[in-house]
């Protein structure tokens, strides 16, 4: 399994002084991504932020890559940008433009059963060809058997994910309930792909950790458990060594 990564969900963290959550839970706390929910109220019936709040507090938060003991990198600041949207093809240039990095899209939302809608292989392609990283999103009822054939793509330029998000709670509201029955996904992917970025979003704290660690998740989203932590630096600790021991 590749290293953890401690993604806080900006989602439970204070709107009122978004920016200096941000950076305090980057500097202070130690936490590598920031995981930026965005909602469109149409894919999921809620509504958050959109791509100016993400320009202003991209201006705040500066990247530093970090080398592990073992090599491997991390970037700190590394802007996770999860899309819960109707419409991601939509999105793409206005987000990287805000100072986004991994554009995560729902595969429902790219589905071909949508109308407009762009096929998930073309919209990676997309992503990739503005600079960021691309990633897709299941929720807890969408089956991994639909990312088989789009995780084949072996290169870059087919269209191939950096990363594949496994929701574990339905989308749309922080503080709901882990669903363990969503674990098997990760297992399956886990399997196939040694070396996947593999992210794993909703009621992850200290008492599901391990579970999802077990399972082969990497990237821990976190929102409630960090932002609402009397201790947040000692959260995002406990996270890590639980997905790296
Ligand atoms: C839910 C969002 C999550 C959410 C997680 O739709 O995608 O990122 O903020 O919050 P917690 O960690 O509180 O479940
Ligand atoms: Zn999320």
């Amino acid at each position: 399994t590749p290293r953890a990564i401690i993604a806080p969900s900006i989602l439970a963290s204070d709107f009122g002084k978004l920016s200096q959550e941000c950076t305090t839970v980057i500097k202070q706390h130690g936490a590598d991504w920031l995981h930026i929910d965005i909602m469109d109220g149409h894919f999921v019936p809620n509504i958050t932020i959109g791509a100016p709040v993400v320009t202003c507090i991209r201006k705040d938060i500066e990247k530093e890559v970090v080398t592990h003991s073992n090599g491997e990198k991390v970037t700190k600041g590394f802007f996770d940008c999860h899309m819960m949207v109707a419409e991601p093809q939509r999105w793409i240039e206005d987000f990287k433009k805000a100072g986004c990095d991994l554009y995560c899209f729902h595969y429902e939302a790219a589905d071909a059963s949508q109308n407009p809608h762009t096929p998930p292989v073309q919209l990676i392609k997309d992503i990739h060809k503005l600079g960021m990283k691309a990633g897709i999103a299941v929720k807890p009822g969408t089956s991994v058997d639909v990312l088989w054939d789009i995780l084949a793509n072996e290169k870059e330029g087919e269209g191939r994910p950096d990363m594949v998000l496994v929701m574990t709670v339905e989308p749309g509201f922080g503080g709901q309930k882990f669903m363990h029955e969503c674990m098997p996904k990760v297992a399956a992917l886990r399997e196939k792909y040694p070396d996947l970025d593999i992210e794993v979003d909703g009621g992850l704290g200290l008492s599901t950790i391990d579970t999802a660690a077990e399972a082969g998740a990497n990237v821990i989203v976190a929102g409630t458990a960090v932002f609402g932590a009397d201790s947040p630096g000692e959260v995002v600790a406990q996270l890590r060594a639980a997905v790296d021991s």
